[in-house]
């Protein structure tokens, strides 16, 4: 067991989820943490059942991420208990009984039937805190989310544990194994389709796995920034590949993009060079008292720097931010915290007892607007593309004489640039969980 080990750092991250609970617990005025695991969802009309999607607060605890109508109970000073439905049932793969690194640090209680857990949640109901989805109810035990607990809770999951960065780290390896299979499949002039397909084998994940859908854009559809259709047939000529797409470890998620062209020579080549160039001095920006809403708009200046070199703006990257052009360019947030949600909670908090910290004007989509911290993780996501309806816009505005509109025409079959990494901030420099993955596959 290494010291980057899962396992051998989880009785530390356990402790700390321990006193954190507790902190909610007193601050909410309840005795018990009851976390519901989160049940299956029904498609209306139906009998087919939605994708089960574990609540995060309990893989938080636990690394176990299909295992619905199950609980988690702390109780100040007490072991905590994990109460564990394992169903008799022959048609489907039922969860395998208590197995792995996190057994031995709890009361376990298998259950058949999901109401076997009313004799096992503490008593009486009222004097619990549960946290979870409404659906989640059972008997008098229907999730009231205090808002102190939930406040707390989430604004300290902002900052991870080493047994949280060491699955991070996990999840970055598995990803770099599906970015690695899909580019090949590009280079070798498959589909989306098929691209997604190699994807998914090489990481050994499916979309009930992967931490979001897969963006697997050829060509134009890199400037549809959550492209997800998966064309069945590659387009002629291939120009541009856009791939966003992450992985999880134990339910933490991995979010990494990557733009290639097809020729290694051309002018979109040295246009992704430029803001991959970029895109890595934003994340050596990653430091402790730094404000992220500040390295946004460092970002846009940095970007409209290199359309200004490419000659596809015509003013100054300040004159850009100001009138919107550069929105027209990149039209969504440098990033946002990341772990157990690829959006993870509590990018606005203001403190840990609520509050929210506003986005700068004029910046609707940005997730993360606090002063970053030793621990947070974020991503850093930079993006040029070209998207006809913000462009038309921008002639709309009256500032189309800020745009060379004929180095548009010549960058708009390629449809855009991301460059997405997973950063850790610490008490020095940052440290990139996602390139480390990439130089050593
Ligand atoms: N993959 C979604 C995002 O980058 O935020
Ligand atoms: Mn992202
Ligand atoms: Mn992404």
């Amino acid at each position: 067991m290494s010291a980057t080990d899962p396992s051998s750092l989880y009785a530390d991250h356990l402790s700390e989820l321990k006193r954190r609970a507790d902190e909610a617990l007193a601050r909410s005025g309840f005795d018990h943490l009851v976390v519901p695991s989160g049940t299956q969802h029904w498609q209306v009309f139906d009998d087919r059942d939605y994708p089960y999607a574990v609540n995060p607060q309990f893989k938080h605890w636990l690394p176990l991420t299909r295992l619905p109508y199950s609980w988690l109970v702390h109780t100040p000073g007490r072991k905590p208990q994990v109460i564990y439905y394992q169903p008799r049932d022959y048609w489907h793969v039922v969860p395998d009984a208590p197995n792995g690194w996190w057994v031995e640090h709890f009361d376990i209680h298998v259950i058949r039937k999901p109401e076997d857990a009313l004799a096992l949640l503490p008593k009486p109901a009222a004097r619990c805190a549960i946290v979870g989805e409404a659906q989640s109810a059972l008997g008098d035990y229907a999730p009231n989310n205090p808002e102190a607990a939930i406040n707390y809770l989430e604004y300290r999951r902002s900052y991870k544990t080493p047994y949280e960065i060491a699955l991070m780290r996990q999840a970055q390896r598995t990803a770099v194994r599906g970015h690695r299979a899909a580019e090949a499949a590009f280079r070798e002039g498959r589909s989306e389709f098929d691209i997604h397909m190699a994807y998914c084998a090489a990481a050994g994940q499916d979309a009930n796995d992967l931490p979001y859908g897969n963006i697997i854009a050829l060509n134009e559809h890199g400037a549809v920034l959550h492209y997800t259709d998966l064309g069945r047939a590659a387009p002629s000529p291939l120009r541009s590949f856009l791939i966003d797409a992450g992985a999880s470890a134990c339910g933490y998620a991995a979010d990494i993009t990557r733009t290639y062209a097809k020729d290694a020579g051309g002018e979109f080549q040295a246009l992704i060079d430029a803001v991959d160039a970029a895109q890595q001095k934003m994340c050596a920006a990653v430091r402790a008292g730094v404000d992220y809403k500040q390295l946004h708009i460092d970002a846009h200046l940095q970007l409209m720097a290199i359309l200004k070199d490419f000659g596809v703006i015509r003013v100054s990257p300040q004159t850009a931010l100001e009138s919107g052009v550069s929105f027209a360019f990149f039209p969504h947030g440098l990033g946002h915290p990341i772990g157990l949600q690829v959006h993870d909670v509590a990018g606005f908090a203001e403190s840990d007892r609520g509050g929210k910290i506003p986005r700068p004007e004029g910046h609707p989509y940005l997730r993360m607007t606090r002063v970053l911290e030793p621990g947070m993780v974020v991503t850093i996501e930079p993006g040029i593309y070209f998207i006809d309806m913000l462009l038309e816009e921008l002639k709309e505005k009256g500032v189309a004489d800020q745009v060379d509109w004929s180095r548009v025409d010549a960058f708009r079959p390629y449809g855009g640039i991301r460059i997405e990494d997973d950063v850790l901030c610490t008490d020095g420099a940052p440290e990139n969980l996602t390139r480390p993955a990439f130089a050593a596959a």
